[in-house]
């Protein structure tokens, strides 16, 4: 706890590698305390002993593939690390299609305890299952190729836009009268942008500034005040008991601004 009080204080390229510490240290603590059984905090699982998660990448930083460990990685990850170490049980992540994450198909079908994948809190999504308190502010942004003079709704008129299936990115498009080409997952998204298939790509704006390497250019915000949050099986008041005091937990003692500044850059403007 002192250890990573200290780290805090330490600046962002560091704090990348105190994550990877951080990292060690839960899962020597894991092999400790993971064979405990998670029942003691009353919280049944689809496996027992395991966090199991349904994300969809790449979604980067918050969901994406670390070419070097073969693993998914991002801040939605390190904070289901942290609610699995809290449970003493381990984490394991499956990738699904955002559609079935979003739906609550892959939590109604026991494919995961929890969706940890970005996701928006809408109303209609809360008629099909429960979230977590917000854990991150989103907006939606417009993503072309650099030197593109599109850069506002006006613009996009009889452009063709790609969007991912099922999201509030898509949503949006849609309501703004744009004329939409659906992709299953945010790399296909993009490398229709790249073959000239579609002229933009609207998506949550976090996940856009990776691309600005690629030739890309994040030509415009359009604020949308979402927030995301983790969603558990309706009435898995246990689970969501837990990932809340995860999220109190990590809120409070520093640990979730490690984990922001690590995988966003910069620290968090909220408390
Ligand atoms: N925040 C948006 C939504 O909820 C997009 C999330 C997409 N997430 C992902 N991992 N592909 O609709």
């Amino acid at each position: 706890m002192t250890r990573s009080t200290r780290l805090a204080l330490l600046p962002a390229a560091v704090a990348a590698l105190t994550l990877v510490l951080a990292a060690c240290g839960s899962s020597s603590d894991n092999t400790t305390s993971g064979s405990g059984d998670s029942t003691a905090t009353g919280v049944s699982l689809v496996e027992d002993g395991t966090l199991t998660v349904c994300s969809n990448p790449p979604y980067e930083p918050f969901e994406y593939d670390d070419p070097s460990s073969g693993e998914i990685v991002g801040l939605d990850i390190d904070i289901m690390q942290q609610a699995a170490d809290d449970l003493g049980v381990k984490l394991a992540v499956k990738v699904t299609p955002f559609e079935t994450i979003q739906s609550g198909v892959d939590l109604n079908t026991g494919s995961c305890d929890v969706v940890a994948s970005g996701i928006t809190i809408t109303d209609e999504r809360k008629a099909k299952f429960d979230f977590s308190d917000p854990y991150f502010d989103a907006d939606q942004g417009l993503l072309v190729p650099a030197g593109s003079a599109l850069s506002d709704v006006d613009s996009l008129a009889g452009k063709s836009v790609g969007v991912q299936q099922a999201t509030t990115g898509e949503a949006w498009a849609q309501d703004n009268g744009l004329q939409t080409v659906q992709f299953e997952d945010l790399g296909l998204q993009v490398q229709a942008l790249k073959t000239g298939q579609v002229d933009a790509v609207v998506n949550d704006i976090a996940v856009l500034g990776p691309f600005v390497a690629d030739g890309f250019e994040v030509a415009a915000t359009f604020p949308t005040g979402e927030q995301y949050g983790f969603g558990v099986k309706q009435g898995s008041t246990a689970l969501l008991d837990a990932i809340n005091g995860t999220l109190d937990r990590i809120r409070t003692d520093g640990t979730y601004d490690e984990i922001y500044t690590a995988r966003i850059g910069t620290a968090p403007t909220q408390g």
